[in-house]
């Protein structure tokens, strides 16, 4: 029941009406028994700093941001996280009495629903596919994690930029750059223990698309973790599993980033678990 202390939470972003978010948030609010609700806003990238204040101003108990103002932010917050300045993005925002901080949870997002679908990043080789928004946080929490990383992407020069600015914050496992389409690319993962497409190759309304990939290196060894999670099997995964090699879809990572939200805005251990079935019945409608 909504009352006269009811906490405030919310997902900005633009468009922003099909974000899962509000359901997963409602239902671990009710399981964590905070009295709180979760909403969704529709914000213009010209109103973004506009919006943020005000929110602050109302003393909503934090917020979570989504396409595009990932990047808008990075100059609006008052404190970044490491993982926000190393990312170069922010996807949750708190409000604390001295200012604004902006986090990036989708890094350790990505780490926890890795090993909860059971893939297992530490010392991993690994061969990245994309070097979009999402492949820097995926690159970053897997080179924390000390894995060998093999870069590839459609504009190579995109990813020698990602991995120049990796290389620079974590020396010692240098990331690899091999062009789309080379033979490299193939030994890259026949050597991998895991794949992990930051693509967009393959998502709704574009099923029948993979991306580009030696299939014949493909081996019973390789486990994949594909970002998308419209539709749950894309093809690719369809392919790594025909060849004997395990996978699993994104709903985890969209579950767990949220649930990393909302320990940062309540100190509650949020129920990730809960959150991953709520993603799953809401993209399953
Ligand atoms: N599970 C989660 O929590 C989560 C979180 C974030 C994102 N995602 C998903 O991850 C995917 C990527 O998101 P993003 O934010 O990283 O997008 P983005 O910044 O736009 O990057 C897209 C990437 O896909 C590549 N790409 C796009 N179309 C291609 C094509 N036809 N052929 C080859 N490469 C192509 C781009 O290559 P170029 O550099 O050559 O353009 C780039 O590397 C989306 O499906 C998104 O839904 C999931």
């Amino acid at each position: 029941m909504v009352t006269g202390t009811t906490r405030v939470f919310c997902v900005l972003g633009h468009p922003v009406a099909h974000s899962v978010s509000p359901a997963m948030h409602n239902a671990a609010l009710g399981e964590l028994g905070l009295n709180g609700v979760y909403v969704a806003f529709d914000v213009a990238p010209e109103s973004l700093s506009e919006a943020v204040r005000g929110l602050r101003a109302l003393g909503v108990g934090g917020v979570n941001c989504t396409i595009p103002h990932k990047e808008a932010l990075l100059p609006i917050v008052d404190r970044l996280s490491d993982d926000a300045r190393l990312i170069g993005a922010v996807n949750t925002l708190v409000f604390t009495p001295t200012g604004i901080e902006g986090h990036n949870t989708d890094a350790p997002g990505f780490l926890a629903a890795l090993r909860a679908a059971g893939g297992e990043p530490d010392g991993a080789s690994a061969v990245v596919l994309g070097s979009g928004g999402s492949a820097r946080a995926v690159v970053v929490a897997l080179a924390r994690r000390g894995a060998r990383i093999t870069l590839v992407n459609r504009t190579v020069g995109r990813a020698r930029v990602l991995a120049d600015h990796v290389n620079a914050a974590f020396p010692d496992v240098p990331v690899r750059v091999v062009e789309s389409g080379s033979a490299a690319v193939a030994e890259a993962v026949r050597a991998a223990r895991l794949l992990v497409n930051t693509t967009s190759v393959g998502m709704h309304p574009h099923e029948d698309e993979l991306p580009e990939l030696p299939l014949d290196a493909v081996h019973p060894g390789l486990f994949c973790f594909d970002l998308i999670y419209n539709p749950l099997e894309t093809r690719l995964l369809r392919e790594i599993r025909a060849r004997g090699g395990r996978g699993s879809h994104g709903a985890g990572m969209l579950a767990h980033q949220g649930a990393l939200a909302l320990t940062l805005w309540t100190g509650h251990e949020a129920p990730a678990a809960l959150m991953e079935q709520i993603v799953l019945q809401s993209l399953s409608r």
